[in-house]
């Protein structure tokens, strides 16, 4: 478990761009997951900033809302274009398709593509401050795989600022499993801010426990913890 402490979030941001921009010099054709959320919007700018060469690469969202189309301006749809594939050439990208009549069926389609395309070699994550990974609330199985999942009332209630209102926030998602997370060949998570402090303790520092979903990371052989100085505040080395 490596574990990056940084002054601010601009250092964060140029850090985790840092991680691809080398990986991608080993492996044009690199397979990544990408999260969305307020945290990595510096990473992708970061990317743009630099033009790193993403034509090669194949890249996979974590998740989208279930009932949001990609044209709909809160869909992670949306949002990856709005961030990073406008401004960049991307080989391929993916993001689950929220509109799926059959939603067992679009994750068992997600699965296959992330397999056809080699497995994930580079998986970057937030982290909500209930611990989720991708859309895995608290409790969810650490063997889970791409399906639909309820999202939990802290994580409406966060994502309700991106909305006009909480009523608007969908309830539902689909989203990678953690299981499907794990699989990634090598993990990078970014936390910013104080509100993540008291998580990143429970999740570096604390019991592995399906109640803290990112707690699973401490058993990936390869993860990265790349925190800013307020989400670091409350590790015990600090
Ligand atoms: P945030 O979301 O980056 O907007 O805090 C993270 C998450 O919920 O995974």
């Amino acid at each position: 478990m490596n574990i990056v402490i940084c002054s601010d979030y601009a250092e964060l941001s140029a850090k985790a761009a840092d991680i691809l921009e080398a990986a991608l010099k080993e492996k044009p054709n690199l397979v990544i997951g990408f999260p969305t959320g307020g945290t990595p919007v510096g990473f992708y700018e970061e990317i743009v900033k630099r033009q790193l060469d993403l034509s090669q690469a194949t890249a996979f969202n974590l998740d989208e809302y279930i009932g949001l189309a990609a044209d709909h301006d809160q869909s992670y749809h949306y949002y990856m274009r709005h961030h990073l594939y406008n401004h960049v050439k991307i080989g391929k990208w993916y993001v689950p398709d929220g509109t799926a009549a059959d939603p067992a069926a679009e994750g068992e389609r997600y699965e296959a593509l992330i397999k056809e395309a080699g497995g994930i070699d580079l998986m970057f994550l937030g982290i909500g401050t209930n611990g989720h990974i991708g859309f895995n609330e608290p409790g969810s199985s650490f063997a889970g795989r791409t399906q639909k999942t309820p999202l939990a009332e802290a994580t409406i209630e966060a994502n309700a600022r991106f909305f006009a209102s909480k009523a608007d926030v969908p309830t539902e998602a689909i989203s990678m499993g953690i299981g499907t997370i794990t699989d990634a060949k090598r993990i990078v998570l970014l936390a910013s801010g104080p509100t993540k402090a008291a998580i990143m303790k429970a999740t570096i520092e604390g019991p592995v426990t399906e109640e803290v979903p990112a707690s699973v990371l401490q058993r990936h052989p390869d993860v990265t913890f790349i925190l800013d100085k307020a989400a670091a505040a409350e590790l015990s080395n600090e």
